[in-house]
């Protein structure tokens, strides 16, 4: 049977501590610590599909270092699915995990778990980032134990900025997801989770060589659900060292700007196309702002997936996006909302043709000619239509 281990996630929107089985989590290793990681999305924006795996690196509960794996290039983690990275070095409990973007190609992070060779396991999901305000996109992944229909978010990080996001890399208490009376305290107040440093934190300039902020560990106070007595001292950075120790790597000491979340301001900037009266204001919205996996299309059946919500944000970032259950569809380089066209909408909407995706076009497509290009329709109100071209389909459900 397997152990459970409570990590923090959302449900419904809101922070709790799932129970999961370890089976998610890589299986202990006697010497080394394994770091599983999870993509959500990978690729890159140009037609050849690549990727890449990150490079972490992890710290205990002192800030002493414990080891780093360097990422690898040019290998793709399929969504969903998942690549274990092993560090060798000493063998301790890992709390501290900073995981950064290898290449050009972006990676969206759904969830990480570690396991140490202690025996200490400990998990993060996606979520986190999605809050604090990071770039985000939905994902596939069902994590074992939680409602199959909860999926969580990933969050992208890439190394050169080539997908327009700015993050190469995030860094990760691991004890601050594992603690039940956590959930709540971040409910109550999302600057205890998103606001101080050592917890969370995403990163302009973040390389796997690189030291990472952490707590005084003996000066901070638990209640006894876990959650913190003081919730000033969590937000103070006299509680904190700015850098821990990288023996041996005397590169390792530039932290970098402390430039964590910033972009809490979720205000929605979704708008129903087409939008006749535009302001100025709604036109600037509107204009095309490039995305990562411009070529791919994702038509989701899952119910907790929803493409008004990922229009409506305005750090939501990631490929073209069918709720099937909302009937809507995102243009994600306009945010732009469109209602799948139906019996009953037949003017201005997205057309997916009645029994799955239609091809209209002289496109080739087939399920067998990964080649092919599916061409979509937008009709627009006025009876005309435009063609949008995706490499690339995923359904999900
Ligand atoms: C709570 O933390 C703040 C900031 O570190 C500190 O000034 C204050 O004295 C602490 N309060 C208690 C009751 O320990
Ligand atoms: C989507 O899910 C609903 C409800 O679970 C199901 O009835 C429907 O057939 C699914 N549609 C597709 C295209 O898979």
């Amino acid at each position: 049977m397997s152990a459970i281990i409570a990590v923090i996630g959302l449900v419904s929107g809101v922070f709790q501590s799932i129970n999961t089985p370890e089976s998610w989590m890589a299986p202990p290793h006697v010497s080394s610590t394994k770091v599983r990681v999870y993509s959500g999305m990978s690729g890159s924006t140009s037609e050849s599909t690549s990727g890449n795996i990150p490079g972490v690196a992890l710290w205990d509960a002192a800030g002493g270092f414990i080891g780093k794996a360097m990422g690898v290039y040019n290998y793709v983690i399929d969504d969903g699915k998942f690549h274990d990275l092993e560090v060798k070095g000493k063998k301790a409990s890992a709390e501290y995990l900073s995981v950064s973007a290898f290449g050009t190609d972006g990676l969206c992070v759904a969830a990480v778990a570690v396991t140490s060779p202690t025996g200490y396991k400990a998990g993060w999901f996606g979520d986190i980032g999605r809050k604090c305000g990071a770039p985000w996109y939905p994902s596939n992944l069902v994590i074992p134990g939680s409602d199959p229909e909860a999926r969580p978010a990933c969050v992208w990080i890439d190394q050169d900025g080539s997908n327009n996001h700015p993050y190469t890399g995030l860094t990760i208490h691991l004890p601050s997801f594992t603690r039940a009376g956590l959930a709540q305290e971040y409910n109550d107040n999302i600057d205890t989770l998103c606001r101080s440093l050592p917890r969370f934190s995403m990163w302009t300039t973040r390389s796997v060589h690189m030291t990472l902020p952490v707590y005084y560990a003996d000066r901070l106070e638990f209640n006894e659900d876990g959650s913190d007595k003081n919730l000033s001292a969590i937000l103070d950075p006299q509680m904190m060292q700015s850098e821990t120790t990288a023996p041996n790597d005397p590169t390792g000491t530039a932290l970098g700007v402390a430039d964590g979340p910033s972009a809490l301001d979720l205000a929605p900037v979704a708008q129903l196309a087409p939008s006749r009266r535009r302001t100025r204001r709604q036109s600037q919205i509107s204009r095309p702002r490039p995305q990562p996996l411009q070529n791919q299309l994702v038509v989701s059946n899952v119910s907790s997936h929803s493409a008004r919500e990922l229009c409506g944000s305005r750090t939501s970032a990631g490929p073209d996006f069918v709720s099937l259950g909302e009937g809507l569809f995102c243009d994600m380089a306009r945010k732009v909302l469109w209602p799948v066209c139906s019996e009953e909408v037949t003017a201005a909407c997205f057309d997916l043709g009645g029994r799955g995706l239609r091809v209209v076009g002289g496109a080739q497509h087939s399920e067998t000619d990964p080649e092919g290009w599916l061409e979509l329709r937008v009709r627009s109100e006025d009876g005309g239509s435009r063609l949008k071209s995706y490499r690339n389909v995923q359904r999900w459900s």
